[in-house]
């Protein structure tokens, strides 16, 4: 064990559950927040003592501040912070809702924003530590089925683009992590294809090897997330139709 201590949001499932078992393989602490106390607790349990439940609903400034707190006083400063708790909701131009995309936003971007403010001040007075924000590669450009998605996960990829020109000075480690599709709870709502689908263990494997690493993104499968890296490069004139055909739009 290196006894390291890694704070995982949205833990309780899919890709947060899974990167929480492999970094305890390798030889990590995890704190686990979600919540879902029952499968925080599950999780707990499985660990053998190596994940401990901190339940959170990281929407709550307030309980994000506090619970980084109890996780600092009951096990130590935080080594690692993910940033992965998310959520995902339609809302098509013929049913538009605003307040679905405020869910989403409120989630993926403040939930974050909360998260990030409560890890990072201990990080900067250390000058030590690692900070991991898991957006997507849906906030490369605007993605059909996906307008609430695409903009938070956009809005996570500036935001962690903005602060690492802060943090490079404190010495504190910030990178983005942008999944392709990833078979969790999250996506079993999708019907519509999805290519490179992966299994959540092997996008843990990705995200762990990614972590040790010095690029500022970890994006996988490589190939899925250069084809719509190079994509979102094309002009629009190419970009929609090109999209639109593929998707089936
Ligand atoms: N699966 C993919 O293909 C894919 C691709 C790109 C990016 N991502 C991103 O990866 C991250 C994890 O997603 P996933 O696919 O693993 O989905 P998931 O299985 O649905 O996991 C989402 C996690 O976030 C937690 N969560 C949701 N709302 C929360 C809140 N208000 N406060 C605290 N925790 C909350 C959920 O637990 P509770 O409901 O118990 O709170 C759950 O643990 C998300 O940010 C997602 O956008 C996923």
């Amino acid at each position: 064990m290196t006894g390291k201590l890694a704070w995982i949001t949205g833990a309780s499932t899919g890709i947060g559950r899974a990167l929480a078992l492999r970094l305890v393989r390798d030889g990590w602490r995890v704190a686990a927040s979600a919540r879902g106390s029952d499968a925080l607790t599950g999780l707990a349990n499985e660990s053998g003592g190596a994940i401990r439940a901190f339940p959170l609903d990281v929407t709550d400034a307030g309980a994000t501040l506090r619970v980084a707190a109890e996780i600092e006083r009951e096990l130590g400063a935080v080594d690692l912070a993910v940033v992965n708790a998310g959520t995902d909701a339609r809302t098509p131009a013929t049913d538009f809702d605003a307040a679905v995309v405020r869910r989403v936003i409120e989630v993926n971007l403040i939930g974050a924003s909360n998260t990030l403010a409560a890890a990072m001040p201990e990080m900067i007075r250390r000058r030590a530590g690692q900070i991991a924000v898991v957006a997507s590669v849906a906030g490369y450009r605007g993605l059909p089925r996906a307008a609430a998605y695409s903009a938070s996960k956009a809005g996570l990829i500036a935001l962690a683009e903005g602060l690492k020109f802060d943090l490079d000075k404190h010495g504190v480690k910030i990178q983005v992590i942008c999944p392709g599709f990833v078979r969790t709870p999250l996506t079993d709502r999708n019907d519509f294809a999805m290519p490179f689908l992966m299994d959540a263990d092997e996008a843990a494997g990705r995200i762990a090897r990614g972590l040790e690493g010095s690029a500022f993104e970890i994006a996988f499968p490589r190939r899925f997330a250069w084809m719509l890296k190079l994509l979102g490069c094309l002009p629009d004139r190419l970009y929609f139709p090109l999209v639109a055909k593929a998707t089936g739009a």
